[in-house]
């Protein structure tokens, strides 16, 4: 890591009682109330030699630095690497590891589409996705876990773990085996996606299928946390949220440092909302940015505990419940982060959606059909922007950016279920699936004849035909 890098004076907070501890438990809980930590950093109103335009300009000069020949010179290419990370790039809004921990693999850096089919059709023109599928893993859990991972490996751990519906463990695994440290994985057996599951299992972790579903595997896990020297990698753990915090610092620089109207994210554990959200309020202390985009979070209708919490109990509290929807990414009932995610939403005076399984399914395919695609969970920003966008919270002439967190390979089945017609069969939602054929796009089968391929062209669906000026058919 290059000299110019402060000792970032970071302190852990508790996020109900204020207090302070020198370090945290292994299940990253406060003795004194049990609540969260967070993060917090008095050095920035001390006197701090940083300025907004000079870090902008710092990190800017990190991006497009040059490597230098690899040969010899192992320290010189790590540093570089750390230059050109998404997440490490921005280290001084970080706590502070030291470079020899640091484990990464170049993530972050992801790219900001525009959907232009999308924003035709929510008659919202300026319509982006960020879209954290693009990162090593396929997840946006890679931008938390470089940081967290990492701090594990300061810390000495031999074992990390974690509980996870998919992309969490990905992650982790991932990490772990570019940081020669083992890593346990608890996953609710049947009920994750196998994309998600080849990769931890091809990554090396010990993997347990648990006979229940994710809240009953954060709670093993909590368990054994305080009985094994272990090390904690789910979001309750601030290193994660401190490293997701640079998907909101990255897209502000994408964007020339002009905040957006509005940030639209799924909402399961809600440590990614969390992190987006303190990343907002912190760029706005430093003046990175000179106002707050609303932050605005979306849930399935079938895991909607957080919906429930704002719109129901006034954000008093969550109730926990069985949660179930085909976007298993998000098939979460009691959410760590609620109260840090909160705050934010109030912090940026943003808004909470549900949406239904079928709304899910076509927001989906119309990203799929911008030539995007994501995860299941992720089509959830696109969904809760057309109701935001009919209850008048969201108006024609702003700027969205929806975080799109997995990527479309994650889980082939919903997807080609869905083209096929079969994604809701037999289910009560079967009836209103209806609303989704236009979108699906079922494989044909054919005999190996050119006259059968024509047949097949010249009875494409007509909005095919009609909107391409390409294809005269
Ligand atoms: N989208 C995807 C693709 C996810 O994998 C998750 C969470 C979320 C959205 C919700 O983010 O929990 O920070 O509110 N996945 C976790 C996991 C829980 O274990 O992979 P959140």
């Amino acid at each position: 890591m290059k000299t110019e890098q402060t000792e970032t004076v970071a302190c852990l907070r508790c996020i109900n009682c204020g207090a302070k501890p020198q370090s945290a438990g292994q299940d990253f809980r406060c003795v004194d109330c049990g609540d969260l930590f967070e993060f917090v950093f008095p050095g920035w109103a001390r006197g701090w030699k940083y300025d907004h335009a000079s870090l902008k300009s710092l990190w800017l000069n990190r991006r497009t630095s040059v490597g230098q020949s690899l040969i010899g010179k192992a320290s010189a290419s790590k540093a570089h690497c750390l230059d050109q990370s998404g997440v490490w790039r921005f280290r001084e809004l970080l706590p502070h590891i030291p470079a020899e921990h640091a484990i990464t693999m170049g993530e972050g850096n992801t790219p900001l589409y525009h959907l232009q089919g999308c924003a035709r059709k929510v008659g919202v023109e300026n319509l982006y996705a960020k879209h954290q599928g693009m990162n090593p893993t396929s997840s946006f859990k890679d931008t938390g876990m470089t940081f967290a991972a990492s701090s594990a490996h300061q810390g000495g751990f031999r074992w990390v773990a974690c509980a996870s519906t998919g992309n969490t463990s990905a992650s982790m695994a991932a990490y772990a085996a570019r940081g020669n440290m083992h890593s346990l994985v608890l996953i609710p057996e049947g009920k994750i996606s196998w994309g998600k599951l080849s990769q931890s299992l091809d990554y090396g972790a010990l993997t347990c299928q648990l006979r229940t579903d994710f809240d009953g595997c954060v709670r093993i896990l909590n368990e054994l946390v305080r009985q094994k020297p272990v090390y904690l990698l789910n979001s309750v753990n601030p290193y994660r949220i401190e490293g997701q915090k640079t998907v909101a610092i990255e897209l502000l620089e994408q964007l020339g440092w002009e905040a957006p109207d509005h940030i639209i994210v799924p909402g399961g554990n809600l440590g990614n909302s969390s992190a987006i959200g303190k990343a907002l309020v912190e760029m706005l202390e430093l003046k990175l940015i000179s106002r707050l985009p609303k932050l605005s979070i979306i849930q399935a209708e079938g895991a909607n505990p957080f919906y429930r919490c704002v719109r129901e109990f006034g954000g008093t509290k969550v109730e926990p419940m069985t949660a179930d929807t085909l976007a298993t990414a998000i098939r979460i009932g009691n959410p760590a982060s609620w109260k840090k995610a909160l705050r934010v939403l109030r912090a940026t005076g943003g808004e909470v959606e549900q949406v239904s399984e079928v709304e899910i399914a076509e927001a989906k395919a119309e990203i799929g059909a911008d030539g995007i695609g994501c995860e299941p969970a992720s089509a959830v920003t696109l969904a809760g922007l057309k109701k935001l966008r009919a209850s008048g919270f969201v108006k024609a002439g702003e700027m969205v950016v929806l975080i799109l967190t997995g990527h479309l390979l994650k889980d082939p089945d919903f997807t080609i279920k869905f083209h096929r017609g079969d994604l809701f069969a037999g289910t009560p939602d079967e009836r209103h699936a209806v609303q989704a054929k236009s979108l699906q796009r079922a494989p044909i089968v054919l005999d190996a004849d050119l006259g059968a391929v024509i047949a097949a062209l010249d009875g494409a669906p007509r909005e095919i035909r009609s909107t391409s000026p390409h294809i005269r058919v």
